[in-house]
């Protein structure tokens, strides 16, 4: 079949809005205002999130599928929107506890947990959407 050596990158893009605030508790206010301004509001803000989830794979022959996008779909729910949407970073996800919810951190993390859950005969990778303009990817090759 001339599927065989094929790989196709398929996409499946989600939504969440979630809270958070970027600081430490180790720093001064006045430290935490210089480096992170705005997103250090001690009331928290919030972001519409767009993820976008890369997963790579071969075509498989009888379905023609790299994978069944409503299995992809439902994954990213079950693990990611469910657990972040409508959610204060900081305080409601436990991966943030002690890890400040930039959006470079919320990548890997999504990125650790649904390579987790994803067979590994996939590879993966994430790209975060802060805001329309501020974006990013993680790992830098699909892993
Ligand atoms: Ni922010």
């Amino acid at each position: 079949m001339f599927t065989d050596y094929m790989k196709v990158a398929v996409y499946r893009k989600e939504r969440f809005n979630a809270a958070h605030r970027l600081y430490r508790s180790d720093w001064s206010d006045d430290k935490n205002n210089e480096i992170f301004g705005l997103c250090n509001n001690p009331n928290f803000h919030g972001h519409n999130y767009h993820l976008h989830v890369k997963v790579i794979g071969d075509i498989d022959p009888e379905t023609g599928y790299v994978i069944d996008l409503k299995q992809l779909k439902d994954l990213i729910r079950e693990h990611i929107t469910e657990r972040f949407d409508h959610k204060n970073l900081n305080l409601d996800v436990e991966e943030f506890k002690d890890l400040n919810p930039t959006a470079e951190n919320i990548s890997v993390v999504i990125f650790n947990i649904l390579r987790d859950k994803l067979d590994s005969k996939y590879q993966l990778q994430v790209r975060l959407y802060e805001t329309e303009r501020n974006y990013v990817e993680f790992p830098l090759e699909p892993a």
